[in-house]
């Protein structure tokens, strides 16, 4: 028993002097419940009372002379790792700075100027307002009287009773038309506010792009010729229009107008969601109230206007499913565009 014991030392020893030696494996194989050394302390009953301590004891030692060296081993495994941790990380200091990381514009300020850089190109000129506005021009001038139901899709923020913060930018076409005689054929881009709770769809702050081309003889033709260069511009050449019957209180006659999908062609595919069509503004002529309310002889003159969400193009545009993404400021999303 004495000799199978130093064996096991001996043995032990020498595995665990192997550099590459796994200590976990070791451990069990002789110091585990069903380890050798263990099995031969089973055995111990098979000898004499004489023999018992001496052989004990020598277990013991055998135990102790093992334990210590799987210590050493696993200090000594700990310490190289954090050495090596510690050389590949230290900083030379003669070495280069990284360079400064340049910004990018945000989605929806590129997709703006894209905006703008179009209708520039059409004749346009840009037309600001303010957020903070008289309920007068932002409902009704615009042939929304008060208790009109047209209000209730609207909801905004109130300051006072007819101050508020501006739903829509299409104030802006009544501000621009009491200072500007025709012709007048401007786009007004900028933030609107309704009270909206946050979900993938919606913001209680987002972006819109208003249209207005005032003069003789403009007719509904002109605003689709319009509308379609401006399609073919932003998603491509090919694209197509399609006006959809619908209603809006400052335009008669009135429409929602899609784009074929610029991903798919208008065979219909994720980005459509199959509809082959994408529904990206609201336009029409301009009704007659609207410009009577701002000293313009409907009789003599016509418009048309429309109106974009500026969120839902880059949405579209880019393929992002959640609107939160655009106002979260998380430079991992917004260093892709
Ligand atoms: N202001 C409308 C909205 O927020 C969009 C709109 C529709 C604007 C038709 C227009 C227009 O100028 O003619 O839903």
């Amino acid at each position: 028993m004495k000799e199978k014991l130093l064996e096991i030392k001996a043995k032990a020893l020498s595995l665990l002097s192997d550099d590459n030696c796994d200590v976990e494996d070791i451990r069990i194989k002789y110091l585990g419940k069903k380890g050798e050394l263990t099995a031969v302390l089973r055995g111990m009953g098979q000898l004499t009372p004489e023999e018992r301590p001496v052989i004990g004891q020598l277990a013991n030692e055998v135990r102790a002379d093992i334990e210590k060296a799987i210590t050493e081993k696993k200090a000594n495994a700990e310490k190289a790792m954090l050495e090596k941790k510690l050389r590949s990380e230290k900083i030379d200091v003669t070495m280069p700075a990284s360079a400064l990381k340049a910004g990018r514009l945000h989605p929806l300020t590129k997709v703006q100027r894209e905006l703008e850089d179009i209708f520039i190109g059409l004749g346009f000129s840009i037309a600001e307002g303010p957020e903070v506005e008289y309920d007068y021009y932002n409902f009704q001038a615009l042939n929304i009287p008060e208790n009109h139901p047209a209000r209730d899709t609207q909801d905004t923020f109130y300051i006072t009773n007819n101050i508020l913060l501006r739903s829509q930018t299409s104030p802006v076409q009544v501000r621009t038309m009491e200072v500007q005689k025709p012709p007048i054929r401007i786009i007004s881009p900028g933030r609107v506010y309704r009270s909206d709770a946050v979900d993938a769809t919606h913001s209680p702050l987002f972006h819109q792009l208003e249209g207005l081309v005032v003069d003789k003889g403009v007719t509904m033709g002109d605003l689709k010729g319009i509308l379609e260069l401006f399609a073919q511009r932003m998603f491509g050449e090919n694209t197509k229009i399609r006006f959809r019957p619908h209603h809006f209180p400052f335009t008669e006659p009135s429409a929602e107008v899609d784009v074929s999908c610029f991903a798919c062609g208008g065979k219909g595919c994720r980005v459509c969601k199959g509809e082959g069509w994408i529904e990206i503004l609201g336009a029409g002529m301009v009704h007659p109230n609207v410009l009577r309310g701002c000293d313009i002889d409907p009789d003599v003159y016509s418009g048309f206007a429309f109106g974009m969400g500026i969120e839902r193009i880059v949405m579209t545009k880019y393929n992002i499913d959640d609107m939160r993404l655009l106002y979260e400021n998380d430079t991992r999303f917004l260093s892709q565009f």
